[in-house]
């Protein structure tokens, strides 16, 4: 199955070289997402120099399979922030976002970025949702945010049970395009940007990082990989869920310009983009647990869903993308035990937060703390704030070191894999992942994640195998797509057709 978001297939190719040879710098980021891409510009319009390497093509990660909402509140909610640290912090972090969208609608400029300011909607479709929509609409307005109660929204959006919140004066944009057009503005200030440019080897220490082709030692490193390469503390601190993603022709009609969230059994983002004169409608939804549900039936339930609510149409674009979520709401940002720099815990809130993170991270990077720093520091660990997010964490992880969820079959004897099936293989007393291609090949690879040791496990839809610990992804024959792992998962050369 084609897995390119709407945005990645409508915007601008970048076409940056591949590093081929040995540099050194003031910051190297790795990285080539909205955080380090925003990042280099500032630091690059500060007189440093900056080297980022992207191991894919910029805005590739979650930036480009993103649903492009530009929002102060947060998906979890403001009142969770309010309630797991106080109601300063809530005002705090709504503030910072809010200059985070004025901040990115400064850079998109007159360019062809598809910025737009509109309102953000958040409602229940059912009863059980009514109290949560409640309560975030009073933390909204002890946070400071310009919000109102209607009881309609747009058509043909599904009705709200009582009514919707609307808060006023958001944004969206197409990310893709934004992230190309930043990337464009960071090299005209002289970073040098480099792509398809994996980091394979990271000394921290030495701050030193390879790829296949070229090294780059550095003064300081910033890990703008989503989630940091290697070990690190927060990881033990942040469940990593996997969501779903869907453009088609709109052919009913038209809500306009807005980010939807309703709330029912399953929660719903909904909106519309343009693109050369035709108009889309995207939804996005069925967050899971990584590794741990069946991703085709995901984007079944989701197309379903959609179908419902606004008729039938053709699925022009499927994707689907990770988060990580924090243990108490806010981000890690900033250097940590390692030395490097980090900015990760995003949850579904990234676009602004990674905006965030690279303004502070610029201001520590020029010898600077900003207030906002410091709440967000990677070395703060709450165990109150966070407790049962932590606890949630170890859990998945044991359950992912003892045993295989159902979600791949087991057993089964890799003569009988037919293509384009996968299966967890028992052979010379290993546990193999394997994975027959369309054309008959075979792969065979270790199903030991390199990261920590957890048990991988088999994603239909975007046919990678998924580690449900801390979010690594690894094609059939092993290399690293995503997440914390660096090293490729073992190759086993087996002797069956
Ligand atoms: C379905 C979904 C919808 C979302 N919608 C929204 C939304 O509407 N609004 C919002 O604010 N947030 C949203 N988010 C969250 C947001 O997309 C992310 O938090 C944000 O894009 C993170 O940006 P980033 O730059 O930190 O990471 P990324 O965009 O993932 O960039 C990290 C980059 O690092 C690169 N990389 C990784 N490893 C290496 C390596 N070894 N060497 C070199 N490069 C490497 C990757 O290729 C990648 O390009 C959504 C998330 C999901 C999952
Ligand atoms: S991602 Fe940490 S063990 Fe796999």
């Amino acid at each position: 199955m084609d897995t390119t978001s709407i945005w990645r297939a409508t915007a601008p190719q970048t076409g940056y070289a591949l590093l081929q040879s040995d540099v050194s710098t003031d910051v190297l980021i790795i990285g080539g997402g909205i955080t380090g891409v925003t990042l280099a510009l500032l630091l690059a319009q500060q007189g440093r120099s900056v080297v980022l390497l992207e191991a894919d093509a910029i805005g590739s990660g979650s930036t480009g399979n993103s649903t492009g909402n530009l929002y102060e509140t947060l998906s979890q909610g403001v009142h969770t922030i309010a309630s797991r640290w106080d109601r300063g912090v809530a005002r705090q972090v709504v503030a910072q976002r809010r200059a985070a969208v004025d901040f990115v609608e400064s850079l998109a400029g007159r360019a062809d970025c598809g910025f737009r300011r509109c309102n953000h909607y958040l409602y229940a479709i059912s009863e059980e949702q009514r109290a949560g929509v409640t309560q975030e609409f009073t933390a909204l307005l002890q946070a400071g945010c310009n919000v109102r109660l209607d009881t309609s929204v747009p058509e043909p959006l599904p009705k709200p049970v009582r009514d919707a919140v609307v808060l006023q004066g958001q944004a969206q944009f197409q990310p893709q395009a934004y992230v190309a057009h930043i990337a464009g503005l960071a090299v005209e200030a002289g970073a040098d940007l480099y792509e398809h440019s994996r980091v394979i080897e990271l000394d921290q220490k030495a701050k030193r990082a390879a790829t296949a082709t070229g090294a780059v030692k550095a003064q300081e490193v910033v890990m703008a990989t989503h989630t940091p390469k290697g070990f690190h503390v927060v990881q033990a601190e942040m469940p990593v869920h996997r969501e779903y993603g869907i453009a088609r022709p709109l052919t009913g009609a038209d809500p306009g310009p807005g980010v939807f969230w309703y709330r029912g059994n399953d929660r719903f983002s909904v909106r519309t983009m343009q693109w050369q004169g035709r108009s889309f409608l995207v939804g996005v939804g069925q967050e899971h647990k990584l590794g741990t549900h069946n991703a085709k039936a995901s984007l079944m339930v989701l197309e379903g869903a959609i179908e419902k609510q606004f008729g039938a149409g053709e699925v022009s674009h499927r994707w689907s993308a990770q988060n990580y979520r924090s243990a108490d709401g806010l981000p890690y940002i900033g250097r940590d035990f390692s030395g490097c720099f980090i900015a990760t815990g995003f949850s579904t809130d990234g676009l602004v937060w990674g905006t965030v993170a690279a303004q502070i991270m610029a201001e520590q990077l020029m010898g600077r703390s900003p207030e906002f720093g410091e709440l967000c520091k990677p070395g703060r660990f709450s165990p109150v704030k966070g407790g049962k997010a932590m606890l949630d964490e170890v859990g998945t992880m044991t359950m992912s070191l003892v045993k295989d969820y159902l979600t791949h079959r087991q057993g089964e004897q890799l003569s009988t894999l037919a293509p384009e099936d996968s299966a967890i293989i028992e052979a010379d007393g290993e546990s193999f992942a394997a994975y027959r291609a369309p054309d008959g090949e075979l792969f065979a690879v270790s199903a030991v994640c390199t990261h920590l040791g957890c048990k991988v496990h088999w994603n239909s839809v975007e046919t990678s195998w998924d580690c449900p610990c801390h979010g690594s992804r690894f094609r059939p024959d092993g290399t690293v797509i995503d997440g914390p792992a660096i090293a490729p998962l073992k190759r086993k050369q087996l002797n069956v057709a």
